[in-house]
């Protein structure tokens, strides 16, 4: 298969309001070590050197404050109720591109090569790549209740990381025939019977989402000295 360089736009859906991190700010807009979850996130996007266009999708009280904050030539949209509302919000202004990523702001600290593997992926004829990590837990499955009804083989299960990258026209399609909210958007493209490929994740690319992954970002910020580089 031929090498498929065409352009690559990176959607950042930002607009949710976090609640579960406790903190006054909506999650993207939490500092740490100096800058943004949602600038760090960016930042990695554009060090990839896999990225032509960035689209970041945050609450539209908050559309001047980001751009204000963003490096220029980043495009900045509203989001909408959930957050497949605000992937289709970044969607829309997707024009021209070959290749999308969607990335969460909360996966503030993911390595700029990892960016780069699910690019080339893509590039190498892939149409829809995710990053995932076997699980070091034992998972089960419960009732409203909270009584167990089912132990998964921990084997065959993954934890799933972004970017998740995508042909536009297959996440495009996702978004125009599957009805529902996915927690990720690999989960609409597996509903259209479509192949999803993983490759291998990174630890640093866990999604920050409580005051104790905070703290772990803010230790591991401070071991690496990237304090300092904010
Ligand atoms: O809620 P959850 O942590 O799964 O959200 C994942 C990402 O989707 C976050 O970066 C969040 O800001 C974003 N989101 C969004 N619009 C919403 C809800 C969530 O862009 N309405």
């Amino acid at each position: 298969m031929s090498e498929n360089r065409g352009p690559v736009v990176a959607l950042v859906p930002a607009a949710g309001r976090g609640v579960r991190l406790g903190e006054s700010v909506p999650k993207a807009f939490v500092e740490l070590g100096g800058r943004s979850m949602l600038r760090r996130a960016v930042d990695g996007l554009l060090e990839s050197g896999a990225v032509d266009t960035v689209v970041v999708i945050v609450p539209e009280d908050l559309i001047d404050t980001a751009r204000a904050r963003l490096p220029d030539g980043v495009v900045v949209v509203a989001g909408g109720e959930e957050r497949a509302d605000s992937v289709r919000a970044g969607l829309s202004v997707v024009d021209g591109a070959e290749f999308v990523l969607v990335h969460d702001a909360a996966r503030a600290l993911t390595p700029p090569s990892l960016i780069a593997r699910v690019v080339a992926e893509l590039q190498a004829g892939r149409t829809a790549v995710i990053p995932v990590l076997p699980v070091s837990d034992t998972i089960k499955t419960v009732d409203v209740l909270g009584a167990v009804t089912g132990t998964p083989l921990r084997s065959e299960l993954r934890a799933v990381q972004t970017p998740q990258g995508f042909t536009t026209e297959l996440l495009r399609r996702a978004y125009r025939d599957v009805n529902g909210d996915a927690t990720d958007d690999a989960g609409l493209v597996e509903r259209l019977g479509e192949r999803v490929r993983t490759i291998v994740g990174e630890p640093e690319a866990f999604k920050i989402t409580t005051p104790w992954d905070l703290t772990l970002a803010r230790v591991l910020l401070g071991r690496s000295g990237s304090e300092q580089g904010s």
